[in-house]
């Protein structure tokens, strides 16, 4: 590290090889004891801490009296010089808990006023606060190691881009709408009133044109904002570590992906197996209910429909009878010995996964069977189902009803509950893809076909022919990269040629005019020698997270916004004045 005029070490350096030298610290006193007549502080900076201390007989008194004063998170400067810790005083918790600073001479840099909240890693305040005062919430050292993962991390994956030949290119963040799924933040322009920008959702079309450009290899840790509903994963502006190649195939983007991020993985200490797995997206929703499996919870789905055929529980047997229903079920370990009314209560659960209700069975750890519907089961169904879904006593058999969707939705959320509730230990983490998701689905909301993950993903050829006819069975050329049960990442071949570019926008509900207006710029390049290219987003924010092990990606942004989209520390978004919209022809509702 280079030194600097201020101090000549950080406060987690010393060790006792540093005995005898005499040094100067800066940091911010943490802590500070008076015992026996002997004043002692914990000196706290980036790197960590380290106990100084005073003694009325070894400095001169303005020394000791200024030591008096000193409040927490006042800035210091001291000198001094490095002492083994007495015998019984080391704290081999501490990185520098063998020695100790001996001040001769300490300099306040400035004082503070008595912080909202103490600066330790479990602070008892609301999130509310500590994002209100979040340059002092950035000193406790759980955050601040967060925000070094972070670079650490950031810089990994830089370096093995760069490494492998990836150029970085910055691209505008005042453009124009890129469709991602979500809303645009719009930035009115002054210079042409009633024109607005968009920021973008992703870099999506100007990696595509920078392919067509002849880039080759292009990444980028690019911003994007999105204008969505919020959640703990996910905020209105986040990162993406921004990936495309062309003159590659499918194959060949996955196998450099897994490269690139095996090798930032390593740099943070986490080692992933190659080839990662990968599972196609309808193999995932039947077996785990999600595009986004933790594959280490187990519980998995169960097709169970053909226990029920000839079922004297009406429900179950008249979806055996009909096409596209489904029985399927989960086994939850352990959780047949819950009480009735507690297992009754899941159904609640179930609903905001979309169940009308929760059939279940317990195998009872004496042998018997305990559930609502068991009086329709016969001996032998109630057999063939515990053999299907290898359940012991003790454990719980959850129900679901209806279209393969709906069922993998309600027992996919389900199973994550269940392993929440049931605390099943996730050691390590999990990495995989899921492929080859549907081009499009149905969305009832706008009755059209939207794209699965965006418009300009290529289809499986084989499937080009149905596009028209019967586009919900057209497969594409898409990987997500799940960690953890999170969709931590997402991308796919892009079309290359504007003809099929410009069916599939009709596909999806675009006029040619529309499609021009809004993508015209785009549809010109394919017609320039377009190379065949495919590419990826990386979620910055998500890896981190689960890197960290934290629950929200705001534990590992300095600056995040609240669930409403504040920023409490600036109030923004704020009001603007009268002259400032005028600026920009607007005017308030
Ligand atoms: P996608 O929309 O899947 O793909 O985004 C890629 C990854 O970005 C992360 N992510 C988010 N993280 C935090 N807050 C959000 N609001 C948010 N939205 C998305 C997720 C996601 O997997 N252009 C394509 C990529 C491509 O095809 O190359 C895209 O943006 O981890």
């Amino acid at each position: 590290m280079s030194n600097f005029s201020l101090h000549t070490h950080s406060c987690g350096e010393l060790r006792a090889e540093n005995i005898g030298e005499e040094v100067t610290l800066t940091g911010w006193v943490w802590r500070r004891r008076d015992f026996g007549g002997l004043i002692f502080i914990d000196l706290r900076d980036r790197e960590g801490l380290t106990q100084v201390f005073f003694d009325p007989d070894l400095c001169d008194s303005e020394t000791f009296a200024t030591a008096e004063t000193v409040r927490p998170e006042w800035p210091v400067l001291v000198e001094g010089q490095v002492r083994h810790r007495i015998e019984g005083q080391t704290n081999h918790n501490l990185a520098t808990g063998e020695v100790e600073v001996l001040v001769s001479r300490i300099e306040v840099l400035n004082t503070s006023k008595t912080p909202p909240f103490q600066i330790e890693d479990h602070v008892d305040t609301s999130e509310d606060i500590r994002l209100r005062y979040r340059y002092l919430d950035i000193r406790r050292p759980s955050m601040m190691a967060n925000l070094k993962l972070r670079s650490d991390f950031t810089f990994a994956i830089r370096q093995a881009l760069h490494d492998r030949a990836f150029m970085e290119v910055e691209t505008p963040a005042l453009f124009k709408s890129t469709p991602e799924g979500a809303r645009d933040f719009l930035v009115p322009s002054r210079t042409q009133p009633g024109h607005f920008y968009a920021l973008p959702q992703s870099p999506q079309l100007l990696k595509q044109l920078l392919m067509v450009g002849g880039v080759e290899r292009y990444y980028q840790v690019a911003k994007c904002f999105r204008d969505e509903d919020l959640r703990a994963d996910r905020q209105p502006e986040f990162t993406q570590v921004d990936i495309e190649m062309s003159f590659v195939d499918q194959d060949d983007v996955m196998g450099a992906l897994e490269e690139v991020l095996s090798d930032a993985f390593a740099k943070v200490g986490v080692e992933m197996t190659l080839p990662l797995r990968r599972l196609s997206y309808w193999d995932a929703m039947d077996t785990y209910g999600t595009d986004k499996p933790d594959t280490r919870i187990g519980m998995e789905l169960h097709d169970v429909t053909g226990v029920f055929a000839a079922s004297g529980f009406k429900l179950f047997a008249s979806a055996a009878a009909t096409d596209g229903q489904y029985v399927k079920a989960i086994c939850c370990p352990g959780a047949g010995v819950w009480g009735r009314s507690k297992i009754d209560k899941l159904a609640n659960v179930a609903a905001t996964f979309g169940a009308k209700g929760l059939a279940w069975v317990a195998f009872k750890a004496d042998g018997s069977v305990q559930s609502p519907i068991a009086k329709f089961l016969s001996e032998d169904e109630i057999a063939a189902l515990k053999d299907e879904m290898g359940a012991n006593p003790g454990d719980l058999v959850l129900f679901a009803v209806g279209e393969r969707l709906a069922t993998d939705e309600i027992l996919g959320g389900m199973r994550v509950h269940m392993a929440n509730v049931l605390e099943v230990a996730r050691e390590g983490h999990d990495f995989l893809w899921v492929v080859n998701f549907p081009l499009v689905h149905w969305d009832e909301e706008r009755e059209a076909y939207a794209a699965e993950h965006q418009p300009f993903t290529q289809p499986e050829e084989s499937d080009i022919d149905r596009i028209e006819i019967d586009p919900l069975s057209v497969g594409s050329h898409t990987y997500d990269f799940v960690m953890d049960g999170y969709e931590a990442g997402g991308g796919g071949m892009r079309i290359h040629n504007a003809e099929l570019q410009m069916r599939i926008l009709k596909l999806l509900g675009f006029t040619e005019e529309r499609a021009a207006e809004q993508f015209g710029f785009l549809m010109e390049a394919l017609e320039y020698g377009a190379p065949p290219m495919g590419g990826f987003a990386l979620g910055l924010d998500r890896v981190c997270m689960l890197l960290a092990g934290a629950d929200s990606i705001r534990e590992v942004m300095a600056f995040p916004k609240t669930s409403s989209g504040s920023d409490m520390m600036s109030s923004a978004p704020s009001e603007v004045s009268d002259a400032q919209l005028e600026e920009v022809s607007l005017r308030l509702l």
